[in-house]
Protein backbone atom coordinates (compact mmCIF):
# COMPACT_ATOMS: atom_id res chain seq x y z
CA UNK A 1 0.00 0.00 0.00
CA UNK A 2 2.82 2.44 0.65
CA UNK A 3 4.33 1.29 -1.90
CA UNK A 4 1.68 2.18 -4.69
CA UNK A 5 1.09 5.32 -2.62
CA UNK A 6 4.51 6.58 -3.00
CA UNK A 7 5.26 5.60 -6.37
CA UNK A 8 2.04 6.93 -7.52
CA UNK A 9 2.68 10.55 -6.10
CA UNK A 10 6.03 10.53 -7.65
CA UNK A 11 4.87 9.67 -11.06
CA UNK A 12 2.47 12.06 -10.81
CA UNK A 13 4.70 14.64 -9.54
CA UNK A 14 6.44 14.05 -12.21
CA UNK A 15 4.13 14.50 -14.84
CA UNK A 16 2.64 17.58 -13.43
CA UNK A 17 6.17 19.07 -13.82
CA UNK A 18 6.02 18.13 -17.29
CA UNK A 19 2.56 19.78 -17.80
CA UNK A 20 0.90 15.93 -17.86
CA UNK A 21 -1.88 14.57 -16.47
CA UNK A 22 -1.36 12.18 -13.65
CA UNK A 23 -3.56 9.16 -15.66
CA UNK A 24 -1.40 10.29 -19.30
CA UNK A 25 1.37 7.72 -18.09
CA UNK A 26 2.01 5.76 -21.54
CA UNK A 27 4.57 5.25 -23.78
CA UNK A 28 7.61 2.75 -23.12
CA UNK A 29 10.79 3.17 -21.69
CA UNK A 30 14.01 0.96 -23.03
CA UNK A 31 15.96 -0.48 -19.79
CA UNK A 32 19.53 -1.88 -20.00
CA UNK A 33 19.76 -4.10 -16.80
CA UNK A 34 23.05 -5.73 -15.92
CA UNK A 35 22.18 -7.55 -12.76
CA UNK A 36 20.70 -10.91 -12.06
CA UNK A 37 17.69 -11.72 -15.15
CA UNK A 38 15.31 -12.71 -11.76
CA UNK A 39 15.61 -8.69 -10.44
CA UNK A 40 15.80 -7.15 -13.97
CA UNK A 41 12.44 -8.80 -14.68
CA UNK A 42 11.10 -7.94 -11.28
CA UNK A 43 12.21 -4.91 -11.65
CA UNK A 44 10.68 -4.02 -14.92
CA UNK A 45 7.24 -5.92 -13.99
CA UNK A 46 6.65 -3.66 -10.84
CA UNK A 47 7.46 -0.20 -12.55
CA UNK A 48 5.15 -1.16 -15.85
CA UNK A 49 2.15 -2.43 -12.90
CA UNK A 50 2.65 0.84 -11.18
CA UNK A 51 2.97 3.51 -14.01
CA UNK A 52 1.44 1.97 -17.03
CA UNK A 53 5.01 2.43 -18.49
CA UNK A 54 5.76 -0.02 -20.92
CA UNK A 55 9.72 -1.16 -19.84
CA UNK A 56 11.25 -3.00 -22.81
CA UNK A 57 14.17 -4.57 -20.89
CA UNK A 58 17.24 -6.65 -21.94
CA UNK A 59 19.87 -8.16 -19.51
CA UNK A 60 23.38 -8.20 -20.19
CA UNK A 61 26.45 -8.16 -18.38
CA UNK A 62 28.42 -5.18 -17.47
CA UNK A 63 31.42 -5.06 -19.59
CA UNK A 64 28.59 -6.31 -22.63
CA UNK A 65 26.17 -3.32 -21.41
CA UNK A 66 28.91 -0.86 -21.65
CA UNK A 67 29.81 -2.58 -24.96
CA UNK A 68 26.68 -2.08 -26.64
CA UNK A 69 26.13 1.68 -25.15
CA UNK A 70 29.20 2.76 -27.20
CA UNK A 71 28.33 0.61 -30.21
CA UNK A 72 25.12 2.93 -29.94
CA UNK A 73 26.68 6.18 -29.36
CA UNK A 74 25.12 8.64 -32.06
CA UNK A 75 22.08 6.47 -32.08
CA UNK A 76 21.05 5.24 -28.62
CA UNK A 77 18.49 2.69 -28.32
CA UNK A 78 18.38 2.66 -24.77
CA UNK A 79 16.93 4.90 -22.11
CA UNK A 80 18.58 3.48 -18.80
CA UNK A 81 21.10 1.24 -17.70
CA UNK A 82 20.30 -0.26 -14.51
CA UNK A 83 22.71 -2.29 -12.37
CA UNK A 84 26.16 -4.18 -12.67
CA UNK A 85 29.49 -3.03 -11.36
CA UNK A 86 29.76 1.08 -11.40
CA UNK A 87 33.58 1.12 -13.08
CA UNK A 88 32.07 0.56 -16.60
CA UNK A 89 29.39 2.95 -15.51
CA UNK A 90 31.99 5.59 -14.81
CA UNK A 91 33.81 5.08 -18.04
CA UNK A 92 30.58 5.45 -20.24
CA UNK A 93 30.26 8.34 -17.74
CA UNK A 94 33.59 10.16 -18.37
CA UNK A 95 33.24 9.14 -22.28
CA UNK A 96 29.54 11.39 -22.22
CA UNK A 97 27.89 8.58 -23.01
CA UNK A 98 24.97 8.74 -20.14
CA UNK A 99 23.85 12.03 -19.55
CA UNK A 100 23.98 14.20 -16.13
CA UNK A 101 21.15 13.90 -13.81
CA UNK A 102 20.65 14.72 -10.22
CA UNK A 103 17.39 12.50 -8.46
CA UNK A 104 15.34 14.40 -6.10
CA UNK A 105 16.04 11.02 -4.70
CA UNK A 106 20.15 11.62 -3.81
CA UNK A 107 19.22 13.19 -0.43
CA UNK A 108 18.11 9.98 0.45
CA UNK A 109 21.11 8.03 -0.16
CA UNK A 110 23.88 6.33 1.23
CA UNK A 111 27.52 7.92 1.77
CA UNK A 112 28.98 5.56 -1.03
CA UNK A 113 25.92 6.04 -3.53
CA UNK A 114 26.74 9.45 -3.37
CA UNK A 115 30.10 9.51 -3.91
CA UNK A 116 29.65 7.45 -7.13
CA UNK A 117 27.38 10.16 -8.51
CA UNK A 118 30.24 13.32 -7.30
CA UNK A 119 32.88 11.18 -9.26
CA UNK A 120 31.15 10.73 -12.40
CA UNK A 121 30.06 14.25 -12.09
CA UNK A 122 26.12 13.35 -11.77
CA UNK A 123 26.23 10.76 -14.84
CA UNK A 124 25.78 7.69 -12.57
CA UNK A 125 24.60 7.07 -9.38
CA UNK A 126 24.57 4.11 -6.72
CA UNK A 127 22.00 1.39 -6.49
CA UNK A 128 23.47 -1.42 -4.19
CA UNK A 129 26.83 -2.45 -3.00
CA UNK A 130 28.50 -5.87 -2.62
CA UNK A 131 31.81 -7.61 -1.51
CA UNK A 132 33.82 -9.63 -3.70
CA UNK A 133 34.43 -13.22 -2.63
CA UNK A 134 34.11 -16.81 -3.71
CA UNK A 135 31.61 -20.07 -2.57
CA UNK A 136 32.43 -23.65 -2.50
CA UNK A 137 30.04 -26.46 -3.14
CA UNK A 138 30.55 -28.29 0.45
CA UNK A 139 29.70 -31.61 -0.81
CA UNK A 140 33.02 -31.37 -2.29
CA UNK A 141 35.04 -29.15 0.16
CA UNK A 142 34.64 -29.82 3.66
CA UNK A 143 34.21 -26.50 5.61
CA UNK A 144 35.43 -27.93 8.69
CA UNK A 145 38.45 -29.73 6.94
CA UNK A 146 41.87 -27.98 7.74
CA UNK A 147 42.98 -27.18 4.13
CA UNK A 148 39.47 -25.40 3.38
CA UNK A 149 39.92 -22.24 1.36
CA UNK A 150 39.83 -19.25 3.18
CA UNK A 151 41.95 -17.08 1.36
CA UNK A 152 43.03 -15.60 -2.25
CA UNK A 153 46.10 -17.83 -2.29
CA UNK A 154 44.63 -20.77 -1.64
CA UNK A 155 42.86 -20.89 -4.99
CA UNK A 156 45.84 -21.61 -6.46
CA UNK A 157 46.45 -24.73 -4.96
CA UNK A 158 47.17 -27.52 -7.48
CA UNK A 159 44.06 -29.87 -5.53
CA UNK A 160 41.54 -27.32 -7.46
CA UNK A 161 43.34 -28.23 -11.04
CA UNK A 162 40.22 -26.92 -13.14
CA UNK A 163 37.75 -26.86 -10.19
CA UNK A 164 37.39 -23.10 -10.12
CA UNK A 165 35.20 -20.80 -12.54
CA UNK A 166 35.46 -17.29 -12.97
CA UNK A 167 33.90 -15.02 -15.29
CA UNK A 168 35.83 -13.19 -18.27
CA UNK A 169 36.64 -9.82 -16.97
CA UNK A 170 35.90 -8.25 -20.62
CA UNK A 171 32.35 -8.70 -20.49
CA UNK A 172 31.91 -8.97 -16.59
CA UNK A 173 31.45 -6.57 -14.50
CA UNK A 174 32.32 -8.71 -11.45
CA UNK A 175 35.49 -10.54 -12.97
CA UNK A 176 36.51 -6.81 -13.53
CA UNK A 177 36.30 -5.94 -10.13
CA UNK A 178 38.22 -8.90 -9.26
CA UNK A 179 41.00 -8.14 -11.53
CA UNK A 180 41.30 -4.34 -10.13
CA UNK A 181 41.14 -5.69 -6.97
CA UNK A 182 43.87 -7.54 -7.02
CA UNK A 183 45.95 -5.11 -8.70
CA UNK A 184 45.12 -3.43 -5.31
CA UNK A 185 46.11 -5.92 -2.97
CA UNK A 186 49.08 -7.14 -4.43
CA UNK A 187 50.43 -4.31 -7.03
CA UNK A 188 49.72 -4.83 -10.55
CA UNK A 189 52.49 -7.30 -12.17
CA UNK A 190 51.76 -9.82 -8.58
CA UNK A 191 48.32 -9.27 -9.30
CA UNK A 192 49.02 -10.42 -13.00
CA UNK A 193 51.38 -13.67 -12.13
CA UNK A 194 48.52 -14.54 -9.55
CA UNK A 195 45.98 -14.58 -12.17
CA UNK A 196 48.22 -16.74 -14.55
CA UNK A 197 49.10 -19.22 -11.78
CA UNK A 198 44.94 -18.93 -10.55
CA UNK A 199 44.57 -20.24 -14.68
CA UNK A 200 46.03 -22.97 -14.29
CA UNK A 201 42.50 -23.78 -11.81
CA UNK A 202 40.34 -22.40 -14.06
CA UNK A 203 37.94 -24.55 -15.79
CA UNK A 204 36.34 -22.06 -17.63
CA UNK A 205 35.99 -18.17 -17.96
CA UNK A 206 31.65 -17.46 -18.38
CA UNK A 207 30.20 -14.35 -19.60
CA UNK A 208 28.14 -13.56 -16.94
CA UNK A 209 29.99 -12.75 -13.37
CA UNK A 210 27.20 -15.25 -11.25
CA UNK A 211 27.29 -18.27 -13.84
CA UNK A 212 30.07 -19.68 -11.98
CA UNK A 213 28.26 -19.71 -7.90
CA UNK A 214 25.54 -21.36 -10.13
CA UNK A 215 27.92 -24.21 -11.47
CA UNK A 216 29.29 -24.47 -8.07
CA UNK A 217 25.78 -25.08 -6.61
CA UNK A 218 25.31 -27.80 -9.23
CA UNK A 219 28.48 -29.20 -8.46
CA UNK A 220 29.56 -28.71 -12.28
CA UNK A 221 32.88 -27.07 -10.80
CA UNK A 222 33.71 -26.80 -7.11
CA UNK A 223 34.34 -23.06 -6.96
CA UNK A 224 33.24 -20.05 -7.96
CA UNK A 225 34.74 -16.52 -7.55
CA UNK A 226 31.54 -14.25 -7.59
CA UNK A 227 30.04 -11.75 -5.20
CA UNK A 228 29.73 -12.99 -1.81
CA UNK A 229 25.72 -12.25 -2.25
CA UNK A 230 25.62 -14.05 -5.21
CA UNK A 231 27.06 -17.25 -3.45
CA UNK A 232 24.38 -16.25 -0.39
CA UNK A 233 21.67 -16.85 -3.37
CA UNK A 234 22.61 -20.25 -4.10
CA UNK A 235 22.86 -21.24 -0.34
CA UNK A 236 19.43 -19.78 0.25
CA UNK A 237 17.63 -21.45 -2.79
CA UNK A 238 19.28 -24.77 -1.36
CA UNK A 239 22.44 -25.20 -2.89
CA UNK A 240 25.25 -26.47 -0.92
CA UNK A 241 27.22 -23.75 -0.93
CA UNK A 242 29.21 -21.92 1.62
CA UNK A 243 30.45 -18.64 1.35
CA UNK A 244 33.93 -16.95 1.60
CA UNK A 245 35.28 -13.48 2.50
CA UNK A 246 38.85 -13.69 1.57
CA UNK A 247 41.65 -13.14 4.49
CA UNK A 248 43.72 -10.62 2.63
CA UNK A 249 40.52 -8.52 1.76
CA UNK A 250 38.86 -7.66 -1.15
CA UNK A 251 37.12 -5.39 -3.17
CA UNK A 252 33.74 -4.48 -3.60
CA UNK A 253 31.23 -3.11 -6.07
CA UNK A 254 29.05 -0.08 -6.23
CA UNK A 255 26.41 -1.04 -8.25
CA UNK A 256 25.40 1.98 -10.68
CA UNK A 257 22.72 3.08 -12.82
CA UNK A 258 22.65 6.07 -16.03
CA UNK A 259 20.37 7.65 -17.75
CA UNK A 260 21.86 6.70 -21.26
CA UNK A 261 22.49 10.35 -23.59
CA UNK A 262 19.75 11.31 -26.29
CA UNK A 263 17.54 8.20 -25.66
CA UNK A 264 14.02 7.71 -27.44
CA UNK A 265 12.38 8.29 -23.94
CA UNK A 266 14.10 10.68 -21.47
CA UNK A 267 10.99 11.40 -19.43
CA UNK A 268 9.82 7.80 -19.36
CA UNK A 269 13.88 6.96 -18.23
CA UNK A 270 13.79 9.33 -14.83
CA UNK A 271 10.51 8.27 -13.87
CA UNK A 272 12.26 4.99 -13.98
CA UNK A 273 15.68 6.26 -12.46
CA UNK A 274 13.41 8.46 -9.38
CA UNK A 275 11.16 5.16 -8.64
CA UNK A 276 13.72 2.43 -8.66
CA UNK A 277 15.47 4.72 -6.16
CA UNK A 278 12.51 4.34 -3.54
CA UNK A 279 12.92 2.05 -0.28
CA UNK A 280 10.09 0.27 -2.08
CA UNK A 281 11.72 -0.38 -5.29
CA UNK A 282 15.00 -1.26 -3.45
CA UNK A 283 13.31 -3.61 -1.27
CA UNK A 284 12.48 -5.91 -3.98
CA UNK A 285 15.64 -7.43 -4.36
CA UNK A 286 15.07 -10.14 -1.55
CA UNK A 287 12.05 -11.52 -3.76
CA UNK A 288 13.95 -11.82 -6.67
CA UNK A 289 16.86 -13.55 -4.12
CA UNK A 290 19.68 -10.29 -4.92
CA UNK A 291 20.66 -9.95 -1.79
CA UNK A 292 23.49 -6.70 -2.23
CA UNK A 293 23.01 -3.50 0.11
CA UNK A 294 20.12 -1.18 -1.04
CA UNK A 295 21.81 2.40 -1.67
CA UNK A 296 18.71 4.17 -0.34
CA UNK A 297 18.90 4.84 3.81
CA UNK A 298 15.39 3.96 4.22
CA UNK A 299 15.27 0.94 2.39
CA UNK A 300 16.07 -2.25 4.39
CA UNK A 301 18.89 -4.67 3.77
CA UNK A 302 17.55 -8.15 3.36
CA UNK A 303 18.83 -10.00 6.65
CA UNK A 304 20.70 -12.30 4.12
CA UNK A 305 22.58 -9.81 2.99
CA UNK A 306 26.55 -10.19 3.86
CA UNK A 307 27.32 -7.80 6.54
CA UNK A 308 30.02 -5.13 4.79
CA UNK A 309 31.40 -3.69 8.02
CA UNK A 310 32.26 -7.77 8.80
CA UNK A 311 34.21 -7.97 5.86
CA UNK A 312 37.88 -6.73 5.05
CA UNK A 313 37.44 -4.04 2.60
CA UNK A 314 39.65 -2.40 0.38
CA UNK A 315 39.75 1.28 -0.03
CA UNK A 316 38.85 0.69 -3.96
CA UNK A 317 39.47 3.43 -5.84
CA UNK A 318 36.62 3.82 -8.27
CA UNK A 319 37.80 6.82 -10.14
CA UNK A 320 40.89 5.62 -11.24
CA UNK A 321 39.68 1.88 -11.98
CA UNK A 322 36.69 3.28 -13.90
CA UNK A 323 38.20 5.65 -16.22
CA UNK A 324 38.85 4.85 -19.54
CA UNK A 325 42.56 4.45 -19.86
CA UNK A 326 42.68 2.37 -16.55
CA UNK A 327 40.22 -0.17 -17.55
CA UNK A 328 40.88 -0.50 -20.96
CA UNK A 329 44.61 -0.74 -20.27
CA UNK A 330 43.88 -3.71 -17.49
CA UNK A 331 41.75 -5.58 -19.95
CA UNK A 332 44.09 -5.49 -22.82
CA UNK A 333 46.77 -7.20 -20.49
CA UNK A 334 44.58 -9.41 -19.28
CA UNK A 335 43.82 -10.46 -22.78
CA UNK A 336 47.38 -10.75 -23.79
CA UNK A 337 48.56 -12.25 -21.10
CA UNK A 338 45.49 -14.37 -19.74
CA UNK A 339 43.21 -14.38 -22.43
CA UNK A 340 45.45 -15.82 -24.67
CA UNK A 341 47.18 -18.54 -22.47
C1 LIG B 1 25.37 -10.14 -10.32
C2 LIG B 1 25.41 -9.45 -8.97
C3 LIG B 1 25.42 -7.97 -9.12
C4 LIG B 1 26.51 -7.53 -10.06
C5 LIG B 1 26.38 -8.26 -11.37
C6 LIG B 1 27.50 -7.98 -12.34
O1 LIG B 1 24.15 -9.90 -10.93
O2 LIG B 1 24.34 -9.87 -8.18
O3 LIG B 1 25.59 -7.41 -7.85
O4 LIG B 1 26.47 -6.14 -10.25
O5 LIG B 1 26.40 -9.64 -11.12
O6 LIG B 1 27.29 -8.83 -13.42
P1 LIG B 1 28.43 -9.20 -14.45
O7 LIG B 1 27.82 -10.32 -15.25
O8 LIG B 1 28.71 -7.99 -15.23
O9 LIG B 1 29.62 -9.65 -13.66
Amino acid sequence: MIRTLATAGLAAASLMGMGGAVNAQSGEVVLYCAADEAICRLLSESFQRETGINVLMTRKSSGETYAQIKAEEGQPRGDVWWGGTGDPHLQAAQEGLTSVYQSPMLSELQDWAVRQAETAEYRTVGVYAGALGFGYNTDMIDPAGEDAPTCWADLLDERYRDEIQVANPNSSGTAYTLLATLVQIMGEDEAFEYLAALDDNVSQYTSSGSAPIRAAGTGETSIGIVFMHDAVAQAVQGAPIHVVAPCEGTGYEVGSMSLIEGGPNPENAKLFYDWVLTPAAQELGAQANSFQVPSNVNAATPEQSPNLEDIKLIDYDFALYGSSDERGRLLARWDSEIGAR
